[in-house]
């Protein structure tokens, strides 16, 4: 049994679960279900019943899923994601089939949410009509100059009832221009007001970059000038922000921490002096620059990896950008599209796919509804065998999009 094998059964144990085995899974399983657990665990296992297939608390799993189980939420797995714990969530959570990522400090995210980058127009239409689809995390930002408007969608949906707010992971993060202490908590209480909430579930440092501060009342989006247009840094450490932001979780404002477009020797010192460790690592990752080492460095301090851009160019060719214009579509790529054909699924869910299997958090955008569905089913129902992930993690070309210095300049963050 390696490390992590059993690392993984004495975790699924003081949670409460038993091991079973490939054979066993197959046996007591529907076979596609069977598929998802081999090498997995279930809590409760009682011989006897199987619920009829109309079971109305689950109209997404199949009546197999359930056979010989008397429990409610028995499944458990986490064979295909070589990372962290997951589980199926109780229906009061998400209707829809979406695995959980455990944290380092107990909670849980479901592995696929929705990025709100871009999302412009009818956002909070956008953001109630994800969550009556199934959504559960939104992954905002004060970059993203949409806040108030998703809190509008958010706050529809839980007044009409389809969820409660502790059933949803809100996320945000910190921008760059808010780094010096003294602007953090303003800026966050600024942040909550604007979505109505009283606490983010994840807030992150959006970049490890400390820029010069602007009043947002003078310039929103801010973005990374300052009134006179021009990119200035500011003297902040990343020390002195991640500390500042430690004491929003001390406030009851953030319950989480998270990290975005960290490298490996960045997160190495800022573990040293952390007090409250950072459960999430948001990077770029997509098969044109897969991150093996980050992602291997960061799971193994215990950090759960958030990939986005998941779909490399796509996100950029609609900002109109040379280096995604003339880099090819993964939706066209020759590995892609005949695994597609494969699993019948499209050419997106295998590049999602693809990310789940590595143990990784996924956050697609998607203004359409055929697409932000389809999206949210990709986590789960198939499984890529190792080659065939081991094919799309070798089309690594190290190709960044999200590269400051190539919209801004000089600030050569990643170099
Ligand atoms: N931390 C950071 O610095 C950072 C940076 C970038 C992004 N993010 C986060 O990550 C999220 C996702 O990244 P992203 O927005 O760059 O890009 P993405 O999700 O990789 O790609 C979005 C693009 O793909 C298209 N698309 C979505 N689903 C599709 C499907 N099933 N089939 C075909 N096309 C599809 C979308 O078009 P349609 O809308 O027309 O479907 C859009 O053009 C962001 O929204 C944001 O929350 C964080």
């Amino acid at each position: 049994m390696s490390a992590m094998q059993g690392l993984l059964r004495r975790s699924a144990s003081a949670n409460g679960y038993s091991p079973i085995s490939w054979s066993s899974a197959k046996k007591l399983f529907h076979p596609a279900s069977a598929q998802r657990y081999r090498c997995g665990f279930v809590r409760s296992l009682t011989l006897g019943g199987t619920f009829p297939r109309s079971q109305p608390e689950r109209p997404d799993l199949r009546a197999g899923d359930y056979k010989f189980s008397k429990g409610k939420y028995l499944l458990s797995s986490f064979c295909s994601s070589s990372a962290l714990f997951s589980t199926f969530p109780t229906p009061t959570k998400q209707m829809a089939n979406v695995p959980y990522l455990k944290l380092n400090n107990g909670k849980e995210i479901p592995q696929v949410g929705f990025g709100l980058w871009k999302v412009t127009e009818n956002t909070a239409d956008v953001v109630y009509n994800a969550i009556k689809a199934g959504y559960r995390l939104f992954d905002g930002a004060f970059d993203y100059g949409n806040e108030r408007e998703a809190g509008q969608g958010v706050k529809r949906a839980i007044d009409e009832g389809l969820v409660k707010r502790e059933d949803l992971v809100i996320v945000s993060k910190l921008w760059n221009t808010f780094h010096e202490k003294e602007h953090v908590e303003a800026i966050t209480r600024q942040q909550l007001e604007w979505w109505g909430l009283d606490y983010f579930d994840v807030f992150y440092m959006h970049f490890p970059v400390a820029l010069e501060y602007v009043d947002y009342n003078k310039k929103y989006v801010t973005g990374w000038q300052n009134l006179d247009g021009k990119i200035v840094q500011s003297k902040a450490t990343i020390q002195e922000t991640y500390q500042a932001m430690e004491s929003l979780v001390d406030l009851g404002l953030v319950k989480t921490l998270g990290i975005s477009n960290f490298q490996g020797s960045l997160i190495m010192d800022l573990l040293r002096y952390a007090r409250i460790r950072p459960a999430l690592l948001q990077v770029e990752i997509h098969p044109y620059l897969t991150q093996v080492e980050l992602v291997k460095y960061a799971q193994s301090v215990g950090i759960v990896v958030t990939a986005y851009s998941s779909f490399g160019p796509q996100s950029f060719v609609e900002l109109g950008w040379d280096k995604a214009a003339d880099t090819p579509l993964l939706f066209e790529h020759p590995i892609i599209t005949p695994l597609a054909k494969k699993y019948e699924k499209t050419p997106a869910q295998i590049v999602l796919r693809w990310a789940t299997q590595r143990g990784l958090a996924i956050i697609p955008k998607s203004n359409s509804p055929q697409r932000l569905a389809e999206n949210l089913s990709s986590a789960s129902g198939f499984d890529l065998t190792q080659e065939e992930v081991d094919s799309i993690t070798a089309l690594n070309k190290n190709l960044r999009f999200n590269n400051p210095p190539d919209y801004l300049g000089d600030l050569y963050i990643f170099a």
